[in-house]
């Protein structure tokens, strides 16, 4: 059987689009998992997530100065979450999770190539717009942007502006069918990595 191109599935489609459908059952599966893990039951709950998102923007750290990625997208370093997510776990009496692996996994990431860092960048980016929702419920818990929730809160830009001028960069970025695939491989890797944490942190 050929391989699936997603190239194909939706040629009119952006390719942000094709790339959120390509991964929704992803994306969705995730986002239950971890509402399901009653993340806002109580700050040592919600810590737990935290915890999740550390490990996750550490992984990806080198990402933010890939010099393929800085050339695409505008501000690609100050996309970065790592330190306001230490400061939130700091915030909540957290010591940051120990760095197993940490470095190999980030030396991994600094080479991939710029198919592949798009993808992870991708699930990075967007899940600030799932971020907001959870910035929101994080208010009852007593944490905002100066305390405990600081990386949920919004771009100074506004979300949905700074998620707009993310998809134009990757939209525009010229691919061929095989990076297309790539790309997807990438964001559903980073999603199985996502989910992995959850797995360890969540249980
Ligand atoms: C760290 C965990 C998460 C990751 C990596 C993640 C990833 C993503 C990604 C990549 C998108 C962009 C979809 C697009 O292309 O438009 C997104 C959107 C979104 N996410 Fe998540 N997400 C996470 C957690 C959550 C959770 C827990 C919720 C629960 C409420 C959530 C709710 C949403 C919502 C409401 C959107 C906007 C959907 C839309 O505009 O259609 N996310 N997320």
């Amino acid at each position: 059987m050929a391989a699936h191109d997603f190239a194909d599935d939706a040629p009119d489609l952006p390719r942000s689009q094709r790339l959120k459908a390509a991964t929704r059952t992803t994306h969705d599966r995730l986002d239950r998992r971890i509402m399901a893990g009653d993340i806002f039951a109580s700050r040592e709950r919600y810590a737990r997530f935290v915890r999740v998102q550390y490990r996750f923007h550490r992984d990806i750290d080198a990402l933010y100065a890939h010099p393929a990625l800085d050339e695409l997208l505008p501000d690609l370093a100050g996309r970065r979450r790592l330190d306001q997510i230490a400061l939130d776990l700091h915030d909540l009496g957290q010591a940051l999770p120990a760095p197993a692996q940490a470095e190999a996994t980030q030396r991994a990431r600094a080479a991939l190539p710029l198919a592949q860092a798009l993808g992870w960048l991708y699930v990075a980016e967007g899940s600030n717009l799932g971020g907001s929702v959870l910035y929101k419920l994080a208010a009852k818990l007593g944490l905002d942007r100066a305390f405990g929730a600081r990386h949920l809160a919004a771009h100074p830009d506004g979300v949905a502006r700074h998620w707009r001028e993310f998809t134009a960069a990757l939209d525009s970025a010229t691919l061929s069918a095989a990076q297309e695939r790539e790309l997807v491989a990438g964001a559903e890797a980073a999603f199985a990595s996502v989910r992995g944490h959850v797995e360890d942190e969540l249980a």
